[in-house]
């Protein structure tokens, strides 16, 4: 038997298309990527994400020359995220990157190791989080949930 998995966002053709409170998170992303530490892909990757609190998270790619040491700009932030407010739940997580190892029309897409740390952020926080994704030329997505991006996901969910 055939099955499908559906995902759903939307689709915007610039982030200045998004709520004013979404393009702040847009532009402290941009700002964090300024401190990535990408030495070897030179590609800076900022995330930022407001919590409940509405405070604002923010972080950068931070790399390594023993390569899998390093870790992306959203883990960084999450991680920073459960570390010193791990009851604060997530409301709203944003990724941005700026570098040539992407087309500046290719969808800005988080690796699968950042995926399942979102999702497994998104079953312990038990409320899902909007995931908005900002390619070079501006196009954004905007997902509902983590699951979204990690359907069939090993382990916690149904
Ligand atoms: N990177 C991120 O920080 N987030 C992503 O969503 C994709 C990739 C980083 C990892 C590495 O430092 C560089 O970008 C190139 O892969």
């Amino acid at each position: 038997m055939k099955q499908e998995v559906i995902i759903s966002f939307n689709r915007f053709e610039h982030w200045n298309e998004l709520p004013s409170s979404d393009q702040e998170l847009v532009k402290r992303a941009y700002e964090v990527s300024k401190t990535a530490y990408a030495p070897y892909s030179k590609f800076h990757v900022g995330a930022s994400l407001r919590l409940s609190n509405k405070e604002i998270i923010t972080g950068s790619n931070q790399e390594n020359i023993a390569y899998p040491s390093g870790l992306c700009a959203e883990r960084v932030a999450l991680f920073y995220t459960g570390a010193i407010h791990p009851l604060e739940q997530i409301e709203t997580l944003c990724v941005v990157a700026e570098g040539d190892l992407l087309p500046i029309d290719k969808i800005l897409s988080p690796c699968g190791a950042c995926r399942q740390v979102m999702l497994e952020t998104e079953v312990r926080q038990k409320k899902s989080y909007r995931i908005i994704l900002v390619s070079q030329n501006g196009v954004t997505i905007v997902f509902d949930s983590a699951v979204d991006l990690l359907p069939l996901a090993f382990g916690i969910t149904d």
